[in-house]
């Protein structure tokens, strides 16, 4: 089963729904995340962990990793969660964390690559799934594919051409994930 923690708008986890993937629970640290009216409408359990309400990110992410445990998961989904997870999260799902990224790693890192890479004039830029490992979207990759950057792109025409092939990218780095076909980047997971 596949845990899918979000924080935003949620077409990630709609694209990993309509693929028909085994998705048994949604989280997010934002309570206003349409990513979790989604879910809710998919029929989803669905629940908002916003770290003001515990007493420490690493005690949040604790009952996060207990709930998604609790519903079954093997699998966690960063689908445009824009929180980093602390070491007691990571620890308790080793090499089971797949993170997507708008941007061909390890080139423009963190909460604004599509702007980042306009900024800088690169000429391409792209989608990344990748496994997530303590630092801001580091870890190592599992699929990348490129977009080019057209003369008079915005960050929003950019970011919507970057999110349909993200659309195609993680599912079917799940689907892999979920038939054995990834090599685990950690010895014991
Ligand atoms: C996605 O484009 C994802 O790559 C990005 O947030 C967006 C969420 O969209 N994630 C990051 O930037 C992580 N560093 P969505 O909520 O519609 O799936």
């Amino acid at each position: 089963m596949i845990g899918v923690l979000v924080s935003g708008e949620g077409t990630n986890l709609q694209a990993l729904l309509k693929a028909g993937l085994p998705v048994a629970a949604v989280a997010s640290n934002n309570t206003k995340a349409r990513a979790l009216d989604r879910a809710a409408k998919a029929g989803i359990e669905a629940a908002a962990f916003p770290a003001i309400e515990f007493d420490s990110r690493e005690h949040r992410d604790e009952e996060l990793a207990d709930w998604l445990t609790e519903r079954g998961v093997e699998l966690v989904v960063l689908a445009g969660y824009m929180q980093l997870l602390t070491k007691p999260f990571l620890e308790r799902f080793p090499g089971r964390i797949l993170n997507v990224h708008p941007s061909l790693l390890p080139a423009f890192p963190g909460a604004h690559a599509v702007e980042d890479a306009l900024a800088y004039g690169a000429k391409v830029t792209g989608a990344t799934v990748h496994f997530v490992d303590e630092g801001i979207d580091t870890g190592p990759i599992v699929l990348q594919e490129a977009v080019e950057v057209l003369e008079d792109d915005t960050p929003e025409t950019l970011h919507t051409r970057i999110q349909q092939v993200e659309h195609r990218l993680l599912p079917t780095a799940v689907r892999l994930f979920l038939e054995g076909s990834l090599s685990s980047p950690v010895a014991s997971a």
